[in-house]
């Protein structure tokens, strides 16, 4: 029996809604991880996530189902893919076989498959497995069967998991690649296959560049840069954890060729098993702060966007997180492309807007010179868009306090002559939960132009920051009071000008 009162039930209700995020996915209730399964069919973005069903911590693992029109409005459908006696749904990817090659739908209406790993459990005859399985749909997304072959890839691996599905377009050799990880051994492995049942080995990735904790949850890709059709790079993606760059669990890309059998990165990858680390900063990060994980990208999106989700949190302190009966959300989807700068090759990442086109501006300010010094800005800012253009000239460094208040705030700053960017969420409200949720995130920014541009989301426990036009981006969960949404200007001596500021809200 619950013995709360109902001012005691009010709070306890508040204190679990006050950190709902206003447009990050969140499940209405209970634990949730990882993005899967992210497809698009016939106007539909659908977003599969690893879910407790029964419960605000990890287990009972099942693929939990939204549903979105514009990948901002999310609606909680039925649990896809249950777990059941024999196996837990761990994570894994959906294509639209569109041709109906595994021949588990038909001409006129083929099937959405989604290929997840079977986690076996003790009474399973696989137990202590990790094998690829098969489920599939054939009224779009809304039920599942599983296939009566499962698994249909098992290489009595306990840690072979994470599969991510995609047609390769090799004309006469075209085929379904799957690229999964040997999360121990820091290793993807790739696969082909011609109806998504029968699966042949083709090549091994890694270990390379940061290897202080499993791989897990792969992605490859085939991007143009700055749009160049006859100029394209291989993204390989592979989540790590622990061992981010920001501490526990980030994501990693390598760019580089696939020829249908074989990844090859182009340049500065460090192979094998890395001891030091002093090499990190030189990798390529999807993200600089600590809660975007698990990071893959939708299947059959028309017109060639690429666009991506992450889990926002990092398995460091997930299992904590106060926020009561619901437990993690998802990242802004984020497109992203390839772009040259200074000669290099670099991901762009573009957050997909909740406040575009609908949101207006609640406050602006224009050119102005910034004198030494802290100014609070007479406008609140807790589900927000701030856009921020400075040039910080001769100052020393010069940026934003954000969701401020009584004894705490989340401070965004520019070291102006080592070019660094931080975030710092050491005073940024609750943050005892657990010992490594305090956090300093670094990243070295250039200057463009002799300017710093800098978007921000702010939604109620999480600040996701995209510099320089999205070539580098920090997302951080933060939990201050809900009264905490002061914002505020500085800088530290004198010479540098506030281009221009907007915050937008809806
Ligand atoms: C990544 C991960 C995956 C696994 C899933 C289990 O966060 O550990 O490797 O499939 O979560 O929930």
């Amino acid at each position: 029996m619950n013995s709360l009162t109902t001012a005691e039930r009010a709070t306890a209700v508040s204190a679990t809604e006050q950190f709902r995020p206003a447009f990050h996915y969140t499940a209405e209730r209970n634990w949730l991880n990882d993005p899967n399964g992210l497809v698009y069919l016939n106007g539909t973005y659908h977003l599969f996530y690893q879910h407790n069903p029964f419960g605000p911590d990890w287990g009972n693992m099942s693929w939990g189902h939204a549903t979105s029109p514009d990948l901002l409005q999310w609606e909680e459908q039925p649990v896809a893919i249950p777990c059941d006696e024999q196996e837990a749904i761990f994570s894994g990817s959906a294509v639209f076989d569109e041709h109906n090659t595994s021949g588990l739908g038909t001409a006129g209406n083929p099937p959405l498959v989604a290929v997840y790993t079977s986690a076996y459990t003790e009474v399973s005859p696989l137990a202590g497995r990790q094998a690829q399985s098969l489920a599939y749909s054939l009224d779009e997304g809304r039920t599942w069967a599983k296939y009566h072959g499962n698994p249909v890839l098992d290489r009595a691996s306990a840690e072979f998991r994470d599969p991510k599905v995609f047609w390769y377009n090799g004309g006469a050799a075209s085929y379904w690649v799957m690229v999964a990880v040997e999360a121990v051994e820091r290793q993807v492995v790739l696969y082909k296959s011609a109806d998504l049942k029968a699966w042949e080995y083709l090549s091994t990735f890694g270990p390379a560049n940061a290897t202080g904790g499993v791989w897990e949850c792969p992605d490859l890709f085939e991007l143009p840069v700055d749009g160049k059709p006859e100029d394209t790079r291989w993204v390989l993606i592979v989540n790590i954890n622990p061992g981010g760059i920001a501490g526990g669990s980030a994501g990693q890309y390598f760019l580089g060729a696939f020829d249908g059998v074989t990844f090859r990165p182009d340049s500065t990858v460090t192979e094998g098993h890395q001891q030091d680390g002093s090499r990190m900063r030189e990798y390529g990060w999807l993200d600089w702060g600590r809660d975007y994980y698990a990071a893959v990208s939708f299947s059959n999106i028309p017109d060639g966007r690429r666009i991506m989700i992450g889990w926002m949190n990092n398995w460091d302190y997930a299992r904590e997180t106060p926020t009561g009966d619901w437990r993690s959300a998802m990242s802004l989807p984020r497109g992203v492309s390839l772009t040259r700068v200074d000669g290099k090759v670099v991901l762009r990442q573009q957050a997909i807007d909740p406040f575009s086109p609908a949101g207006s501006p609640i406050f602006s300010l224009g050119r102005q010179p910034l004198a030494s010094g802290i100014v609070e800005l007479p406008t609140a800012a807790a589900v927000a868009r701030i856009d921020v253009e400075f040039e910080p000239g001769a100052a020393k460094s010069l940026g934003l306090v954000l969701r401020a208040g009584e004894g705490e705030c989340t401070l965004l700053s520019y070291d102006v002559s080592e070019g660094i960017l931080r975030l710092d969420r050491r005073e940024s409200g609750h943050a005892g939960f657990h010992g490594s949720f305090p956090s300093l995130e670094t990243v070295a920014v250039p200057l463009t132009d002799a300017r710093l541009r800098l978007q921000i989301y702010l939604d109620r426990c999480s600040v996701e920051v995209l510099a320089q036009g999205g070539l580098t981006t920090i997302t951080d969960l933060v939990f201050p009071a809900e009264a905490s949404t002061a914002l505020a200007i500085f800088a530290e001596g004198e010479g540098a000008h506030l281009v221009a500021l907007d915050v937008v809200g809806r």
